[in-house]
C-alpha cells in the first residue's frame, strides 16, 4: 500500500521558526523512512494563506493581501528547499486548483443536506479563526487557546451538521485506537467529542480574504472558513474535484500536526471526509511545542529560534538529529544551545564521527584501506547478534513515531562498535601477527557502520551519504533489504578517508536568547541567603574556559608532616608529568594510586602548598561515606580532554 505523509500547511503571517522546522523534519523523515523500505511515498507540505488574520498582517505590512502571501510562502518554500525537505509537492491554498477542490466539496457536502445557512452570534477569535462558545472564554473574554481578546460577531453563516457525526466518530475512535499518536492524546480527543459537538460555522462574511463559494450557490457575500479550506488541502493535492490522478494515496498514512491543531484534523477533518464520503487518514500524530531555555518563545520576547540561524550556525542536519533524539514524541521539547552542543559532542562527535575515523585509520595502516568481511562470523557472531537484535527493534519504534527511541536503540550500534575495538584491540592484534583477527574486527565495525548510516539516513541523509561514500557503497533501498532486513554483510570495503563529520563544539555559536527581566520578589530583599544553584547558572563559554584532561598518576608519595597531602607526578600527555599536590591522603594510599586515572584541571594557576609547587588539581566528590576521585570509566589516553 502507498504511503502519503502531511505536515501542517503554515501560515504565512510570518516567516518559519523551529516548530514548524520540527513538524516538518519530523515528515520528511518518515517520508524517507518509507521510500527506503521501497514504499511508493507522497509527501505533501505547503502554507495556509486565507483568513482575517493574514489580511491585517498585509494591512500592517503596507501590501496588497496575495503579494504578501506569495512573499511569506516564498520563504518557507526556499527554506525548505535549502534544507532539502523531500516534498513531492508545495501547495498554496490560493492555487486555483485548491480553491475549485474547496468548492467541489463545499457544493458536495451541501448537496447531501449536511451543510444548511443560519445565523451565528459568538466570540470570535480572530488570531485562531475560531468561535469560542461563552463557557470556553477565560474571565469571559479571552480566546481559550491563545489567550487573546476575543470579540462578538453575529452574522448569518453557513453551518457543517457536525452534530450528525458525533456517534460515528466515538465509533471510529473506538474501532481504531491509533487513530491519534500518542495515544493519551487520544482520550482527550474522545473526551472532547463525548462532551458534545456543536455545528461549525463554515462561512464567514466580515472578510473577503477566502476561497469564495462555488457559483452554484450564488451567495458571493460569503467566503469559506479557512479551517474547512486549509484542511481540504490533503485532498485538493491530491486532484480532489479537479484531475483526480493522484488520489491513489488517499487516504493519507500520517497528518503530522502540533497539538495546538490536534481537535481541528482529529474532529472537524474526519467528519469532513465522512460527510465526502471519502476514507479517513489512518494516523493523525500530534508533537508537543517548543521552548527556548525553558521560556516560552514570543516575537515580543524576542527569543523565537529562527530554525536558518541555527542551521547556519550548527548545520541542518545536526539539527534535525538533536530534535527527533531530544524529545519523546508528542511532549513538548526544549531548544538550549548547551543541550544541543552536548549531543553533538558526545554522540555524533564521539560515537559515531571517532567511531568512522577510527575505522578509517585502522583499515588504512592495516591494510592499505581495503577490508573484506570473511572472517567477521568466525570471530564476532556475539556482537552481530547484538546488532542484528537492535536493527530489528528499529521499525517498530518508527512506526509510532518514537524517533528518539529509534535513535537510542540505534546508537547501540556504535556501542558496540566502540566495545569491540576496545575489547579486540586491532592493534594488539597486529603485534601479535594476528592480522585475520585484526581485521575481523575492523570489518565488523565497518559493517555495523554501514547498516547504522542505512537506518540513520532518514534523519541525516547527507551525512549518511558520506559515510557511504566513505565505506564505498551506496544507500538505497537495495541496500536497506540486503544489509539490514536480510542481515548480509557487505563483502569488500574500499575505505576512503572523508573529513571529519562532526567538529567537536568548544562554546555556542550563536548568541544567547535576551533574558525575560526577573520580576522582583519578596526574596529579593532578604539579604544573605544561599545561592540556589538556579540562580547561579554559568554560561557554557564559561565552563569550557576549565580545561578539564584525563591524567595517568605515575608517581605518588606521602607529604611527610601532612595529614592530608599527597605529592602526585601526573601525566597529561605532556612532555613531562606535572606535580600535582593533592588533599587525599585519608582515602588513597601511594600504592592505590600509581597507574590510575583521574580527571585533572589542567588550566589552575600553579600554587604552592607545603611549599611545593602544584600545577593541576584532581576532581573528586565526596559525601559522608569518604572521597572518591572521579575517573574515566576505560583507560583513555593521558591528555584526552574532558567535556
Ligand atoms: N495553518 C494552520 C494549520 C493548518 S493544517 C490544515 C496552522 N499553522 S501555523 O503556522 O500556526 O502552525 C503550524 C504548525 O506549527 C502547527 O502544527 C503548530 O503546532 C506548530 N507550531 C507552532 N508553534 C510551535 C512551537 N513553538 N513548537 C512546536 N510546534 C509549534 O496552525
Amino acid at each position: 500500500m502507498s504511503k502519503y505523509i502531511t505536515t501542517p500547511i503554515y501560515y504565512v503571517n510570518g516567516e518559519a521558526h523551529i516548530g514548524h522546522a520540527y513538524t516538518t523534519f519530523i515528515a520528511d523523515t518518515m517520508a524517507r523512512y518509507e521510500r527506503l523500505k521501497g514504499e511508493k511515498t507522497y509527501f505533501l507540505t505547503g502554507t495556509d494563506e486565507h483568513g482575517q488574520k493574514i489580511e491585517e498582517s498585509a494591512i500592517k505590512n503596507n501590501k496588497p493581501t496575495q503579494e504578501f502571501a506569495d512573499e511569506i510562502s516564498a520563504t518557507f518554500k526556499n527554506l525548505w528547499d535549502e534544507f532539502e525537505i523531500s516534498y513531492d509537492q508545495f501547495i498554496r491554498t490560493t492555487d486555483a486548483k485548491h480553491k475549485k477542490g474547496v468548492q467541489k466539496a463545499f457544493e458536495v457536502m451541501f448537496a447531501k443536506g449536511d451543510i444548511y445557512k443560519d445565523f451565528y452570534e459568538g466570540h470570535y477569535c480572530v488570531s485562531c479563526e475560531t468561535f469560542f462558545p461563552e463557557t470556553q472564554l477565560v474571565d469571559s473574554e479571552f480566546c481559550p487557546d491563545c489567550g487573546r481578546t476575543t470579540s462578538i460577531v453575529k452574522e448569518e453563516s453557513y453551518f457543517f451538521k457536525l452534530s450528525k457525526y458525533e456517534d460515528k466518530l466515538l465509533k471510529f475512535y473506538e474501532e481504531n485506537p491509533d487513530f491519534v499518536l500518542p495515544r493519551s492524546r487520544g482520550n482527550e480527543v474522545i473526551n472532547f467529542v463525548k462532551s458534545g459537538l456543536r455545528d461549525l460555522s463554515v462561512t464567514r462574511t466580515s472578510f473577503k480574504w477566502g476561497v469564495p463559494m462555488p457559483e452554484s450557490l450564488n451567495d458571493d457575500k460569503h467566503v469559506m472558513y479557512v479551517w474547512l479550506d486549509a484542511l481540504m488541502n490533503y485532498v485538493t493535492a491530491l486532484g480532489y474535484g479537479d484531475d483526480e490522478a493522484l488520489m491513489d494515496f488517499w487516504p493519507a498514512s500520517t497528518h503530522f500536526v502540533g497539538k495546538d491543531i490536534l481537535r481541528f484534523h482529529a474532529i472537524y477533518w474526519p467528519a469532513f471526509l465522512m460527510s465526502l464520503d471519502l476514507p479517513l487518514p489512518k494516523t493523525i500524530a500530534a508533537h508537543g511545542w517548543w521552548t527556548r531555555d525553558g521560556e516560552k518563545m514570543s516575537k515580543s520576547k524576542g527569543n523565537v529560534v529562527s530554525p536558518k540561524e541555527v542551521a547556519d550556525a550548527y548545520g541542518v542536519e545536526n539539527l534535525r538529529y538533536f530534535m527527533l533524539r531530544e524529545v519523546p514524541f508528542g511532549q513538548d521539547g526544549d531548544f538550549s544551545q548547551r543541550a544541543f552542543i552536548d549531543r553533538i559532542n558526545s554522540e555524533l562527535s564521539n560515537d559515531l564521527g571517532n567511531l568512522l575515523n577510527r575505522i578509517i585509520g585502522m583499515s588504512g595502516k592495516y591494510s592499505d584501506f581495503e577490508i573484506d568481511s570473511i572472517d567477521v562470523e568466525k570471530y564476532h557472531s556475539k556482537e552481530l547478534e547484538s546488532m542484528n537484535t537492535a536493527l530489528s527493534n528499529l521499525d517498530e519504534f518508527m512506526k509510532n513515531v518514537q524517533t528518539h527511541r529509534y535513535l537510542d536503540e540505534l546508537w547501540k550500534l556504535f556501542s558496540i562498535g566502540n566495545k569491540a575495538i576496545e575489547e579486540y584491540a586491532p592493534w594488539t592484534k597486529m603485534k601479535e601477527g594476528k592480522k585475520d583477527e585484526a581485521l575481523a574486527t575492523v570489518a565488523l565495525v565497518a559493517n555495523i557502520l554501514a547498516k547504522a548510516s542505512i537506518m540513520l539516513h532518514p534523519i541525516m541523509p547527507k551525512t549518511t551519504n558520506t559515510i557511504a561514500d566513505a565505506l564505498n557503497f551506496e544507500i538505497n533501498n537495495e541496500s536497506f533489504k540486503n544489509l539490514v532486513e536480510n542481515k548480509q554483510l557487505l563483502k569488500t570495503f574500499i575505505i576512503k578517508k572523508v573529513p571529519p563529520l562532526f567538529p567537536r563544539v568548544e562554546e555556542p555559536l550563536m548568541p544567547e536568547a535576551p533574558k525575560a527581566e526577573p520580576t522582583k520578589t519578596e526574596n529579593d530583599c532578604k539579604k544573605d541567603e544561599p545561592k540556589k544553584e538556579e540562580d547561579n547558572l554559568i554560561e557554557i563559554g564559561q565552563f569550557f574556559e576549565t580545561s578539564l584532561k584525563i591524567g595517568t598518576i605515575v608517581e605518588a608519595q606521602e607529604v611527610k608532616k601532612s595529614k592530608k597531602l599527597l605529592k602526585l607526578q601526573v601525566d597529561l600527555g605532556e612532555e613531562k608529568p606535572r606535580q600535582i599536590v593533592a588533599g587525599i591522603k585519608e582515602f588513597y594510599s601511594p600504592e592505590d594510586l600509581v597507574g590510575t586515572q583521574a580527571c585533572v584541571v589542567a588550566n589552575l594557576k600553579p600554587a604552592k602548598l607545603m611549599g611545593m609547587m602544584s600545577e593541576g588539581m584532581l576532581l573528586a566528590a565526596k559525601d559522608e561515606d569518604g572521597l572518591c576521585l572521579v575517573r574515566p570509566q576505560k583507560p583513555k589516553k593521558a591528555g584526552t580532554p574532558v567535556g
